[in-house]
């Protein structure tokens, strides 16, 4: 597994350092909200479990699974939802955690979607950002990194469903996925 990455960009170390940050901030920005935290299934697991216990507040935490139609690369941006939130957000403050921003189309579909459900307020907290692959525009309160256009997989993020177990971010070495 480790020798299929050609390069560490973040360690545990720098991820851990990083999301203390955001924690914090958000501990902050969101004193006396009360917010709800949706985690988008599945690469945002471990982002969440981790920035999770930075935020000092009452605060509650869902999940959302979503699927792209099409594969990745040719995708239309039109989102399934495979597994929606359990609760009413009606008048909540929302905050979607997820483990990276790359076209946009996902974050897009999902805000608007999360909009129809009228909540008090809702931003975005990605780890990775890649703006170099945008096609629609997205804007989060709270980017971990800004990322260049590299397959980058661990920390929750995989390739072809692996990888997902790496304590660190990583790029993949071109010849595993060519
Ligand atoms: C990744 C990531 C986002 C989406 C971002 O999920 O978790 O949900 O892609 O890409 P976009 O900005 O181009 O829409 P993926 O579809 O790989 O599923 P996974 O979370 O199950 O790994």
């Amino acid at each position: 597994m480790h020798r299929d990455v050609e390069k560490v960009l973040y360690t545990e170390v720098a991820l851990k350092e990083r999301i203390a940050e955001l924690g914090r901030r958000m501990t902050v920005d969101y004193q006396g909200k009360n917010p709800v935290f949706i985690g988008v299934l599945k690469g945002s697991f471990m982002f969440m479990a981790d920035l999770m216990r930075t935020i000092d507040l009452p605060c509650e935490v869902e999940f959302m699974a979503v699927s792209s139609y099409g594969n990745k690369s040719e995708t239309t941006g039109a989102v399934r939802i495979t597994q929606d939130l359990d609760m009413d957000i009606e008048n909540r403050h929302a905050i979607i955690v997820e483990d990276i921003l790359d076209s946009g189309l996902t974050l897009n579909y999902l805000i608007n979607y999360l909009n129809g459900r009228k909540p008090a307020s809702i931003e975005i907290c990605t780890l990775l950002d890649k703006p170099e692959r945008r096609r629609a525009q997205v804007s989060p309160k709270y980017t971990g990194f800004t990322i260049p256009d590299a397959f980058v997989v661990g920390y929750g993020l995989d390739f072809a469903q692996r990888y997902r177990n790496l304590p660190y971010i990583g790029i993949l070495k071109p010849e595993v996925y060519q």
